[in-house]
């Protein structure tokens, strides 16, 4: 078996993935159809010759004004249940999806309706795709601390539905720190925490240190700049900290994937995992970041197995999904790579 087809039939975890970075231009049309809404373009070529960016702030600018067609609980629903077929599709078992309630609300959506429409959608994935997942609010780092306190007040009520916090969007004067306390009060009712520190921004280091020292997250999405600090590093390893690395990502919004860093940190035994962050915009859902990793640091099968190993393990599944898991990755590895 060559190893793109172990890569593809690989039993896989996703851990980094912003539900509103799968909504593919032909969704987007749709649903700009659907809701009468004029979003500029009406082919899918026009829709994906507006996909220019090299940096996370020109991302940022033609991600969120296309969220605008997202108006209903049925809109949410449909785009969680459009990614959850797709990875299902690419052997994926367990996912735990971001969502940017703050931008929705902003725009007269209620926020229940966000909610409960995804929550649809990971009820519906459970049913009939067999796929378990779990959602994550993430706060707007670089809309008003306000807005962010109104859907983490909101999000206690969806204890059911929710299961952990995040941080995403333009990290330039926006540091963790700043959300310390939405945090705190978050793990106090029982949510996870998660934040992201993204690939060579500025002051990124002090953006790690906030995120491991004061607010001791449970895991790091990016955070490949870890690196670069010893301490940080060792800080890390010790508490068995995880990071939800995108390479291919990383290539759009820096100047290359970090394949070498990513392999690096893997070998040297931090829970690094392989995820694709906004697949619709950068073109690679899971596998493709896998074979991009795969070629460009020369993993083996070991390699994308231990990956595995190390995202269903930093996961919030429950007992029960993880040992699911792990039993199909060791009959997985036993098929395919039967021990000498
Ligand atoms: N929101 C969606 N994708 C993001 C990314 N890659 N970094 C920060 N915020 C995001
Ligand atoms: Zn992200």
């Amino acid at each position: 078996m060559d190893l793109d087809a172990f890569t593809a039939a690989l039993p896989k975890v996703e851990l980094h993935l912003h539900l509103e970075g799968t909504l593919e231009p032909e969704l987007k049309l749709e649903l700009a159809r659907r809701n009468g809404v004029d979003i500029g373009q009406s082919t899918v070529e026009e829709v994906r010759a507006t996909y220019v960016f090299d940096s996370l702030a020109s991302f940022l600018a033609v991600y969120y004004p296309a969220m605008d067609v997202l108006v209903t609980r049925a809109d949410f629903r449909d785009l969680a249940m459009a990614y959850f077929r797709k990875a299902a599709a690419q052997n994926v078992r367990h996912a735990e999806v971001f969502f940017d309630p703050q931008v929705h609300v902003a725009r007269g959506v209620a926020f229940e309706d966000v909610v409960l429409g995804y929550h649809d959608a990971v009820e519906e994935a459970q049913r009939e795709l067999g796929l378990s997942a779990g959602l994550i609010l993430c706060i707007v780092r670089d809309l008003p601390v306000e807005s962010a306190e109104d859907v983490v007040e909101r999000m206690l009520e969806f204890r059911e539905q929710v299961v952990g916090i995040g941080l995403d969007s333009d990290e330039r004067g926006n540091p963790p720190a700043k959300f310390a306390h939405l945090f705190a009060r978050a793990r106090e009712a029982g949510f996870k925490v998660t934040v992201h520190c993204d690939i060579d921004q500025e002051d990124t280091v002090e953006h790690l240190r906030q995120a491991l020292e004061d607010i001791a997250v449970d895991r790091i999405d990016h955070g490949t700049n870890v690196v670069e600090d010893p301490r940080l590093l060792a800080l890390l390893q010790e508490r068995g900290t995880g990071l939800t690395c995108c390479p291919v990502s990383n290539s759009f919004v820096t100047d290359d994937s970090k394949a070498p860093v990513i392999a690096d940190l893997l070998r040297r035994g931090v829970k690094v995992t392989v995820n694709s962050d906004d697949p619709a915009y950068f073109g690679g859902y899971v596998t493709e970041n896998l074979v991009a990793l795969t070629r460009a640091a020369s993993l083996g099968p070991d390699e994308l197995i231990q990956l595995q190993r190390n995202a269903i393990d930093i996961s919030w599944a429950s007992d029960d999904v993880k040992e699911g898991f792990l039993a199909e990755l060791d009959a997985y590895e036993a098929l395919v790579a039967p021990p000498l």
